[in-house]
């Protein structure tokens, strides 16, 4: 993990309210595994302090980038600024995703919304393709469904007003797929918890592993202001569980240790 001020290559809109960010960050880049994040100051930001917290999205070469919707007052500053500006980033952080082996399980990946921006690099390091099923509201929601076809991998979307692919909610294709056939398949996902929390519950009900990226708030991002915690098991027993760190121990836990009836 490391603190750079890193130089902003491009800064460009996706679609709708969302933006790509390319930062060129040397020393960074090399060490990045699926799932991890990068923890961003916003430095014209005036309450530059707290930082905000990205998924990794793409690695190329000596930059990274980031898949961000704006949504408050840090990612609305952040979306104005231009190539050559600079932001402070600590990376990477947190524990990211088992990538599947080649001869493995079948990875089936579940994004919702900006949710995609944790699956890209898992999909680019999988040997082993599969399935992405990716949901949305609308249309718009739908990130890089072309780039994850480039990689050889099947898309499957749903989007909830039924502007684009199936109408409905992402984990219905989900369950379809696994009552035709659930053995030697292993679920990955990233997107909103209420999405997370059915993931979870349809890899218990088909007996699948999942690992799940969990989105809390954070602060520091580095383990020690605990504002990011969520109780996972440590046992057999009901009273078996412990507060762990989404920035340190997740985001991303296997799904059958996260106890959900404790979750805010
Ligand atoms: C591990 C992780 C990965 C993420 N990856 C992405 C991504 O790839 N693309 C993307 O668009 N968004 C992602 N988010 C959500 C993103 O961090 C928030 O949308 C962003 O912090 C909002 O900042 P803001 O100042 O615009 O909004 P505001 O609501 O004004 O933020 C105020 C404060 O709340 C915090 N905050 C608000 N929403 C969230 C949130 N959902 N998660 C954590 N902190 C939040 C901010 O850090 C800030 O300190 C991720 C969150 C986590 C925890
Ligand atoms: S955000 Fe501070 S401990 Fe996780």
């Amino acid at each position: 993990m490391l603190e750079q001020t890193v130089q902003i290559v491009s800064n460009e809109r996706d679609t709708d309210s969302y933006f790509r960010l390319v930062l060129r960050a040397s020393r960074i880049a090399p060490l990045i595994q699926p799932g991890q994040f990068a923890h961003v100051r916003v430095l014209p930001l005036k309450d530059a302090l707290l930082r905000r917290p990205f998924s990794i999205f793409q690695v190329s070469g000596d930059t990274f980038s980031i898949l961000y919707k704006t949504v408050g007052k840090g990612t609305v500053v952040l979306a104005q600024m231009q190539a050559g500006g600079e932001l402070s980033v600590i990376a990477p952080l947190g524990h990211g995703f088992t990538v599947p082996k080649r001869g493995g399980e079948t990875p089936l990946l579940v994004a919702g919304g900006y949710g995609m921006a944790a699956m890209f690099l898992l999909a680019q390091r999988s040997p082993q393709k599969g399935i992405v099923f990716v949901g949305g509201r609308r249309r718009v929601d739908i990130l890089c469904e072309k780039e994850f076809q480039a990689l050889g991998w099947e898309v499957r979307v749903t989007t909830e007003d039924g502007s684009h692919g199936n109408k409905g909610l992402v984990t219905q294709p989900l369950l379809a797929e696994l009552k035709r056939h659930a053995k030697g398949r292993k679920l990955f996902a990233c997107g909103p918890t209420g999405m997370l929390k059915a993931v979870g519950k349809i890899a218990d009900d088909f007996k699948v592993p999942a690992e799940l990226s969990m989105d809390e708030h954070m602060c520091c991002g580095v383990g020690v202001c605990l504002t990011c915690v969520i109780p996972i098991k440590t046992g057999p027993a009901l009273r078996d569980w412990e507060y762990q760190r989404t920035c340190t121990e997740g985001p991303v836990f296997d799904a059958r240790e996260i106890v959900w009836e404790e979750t805010k």
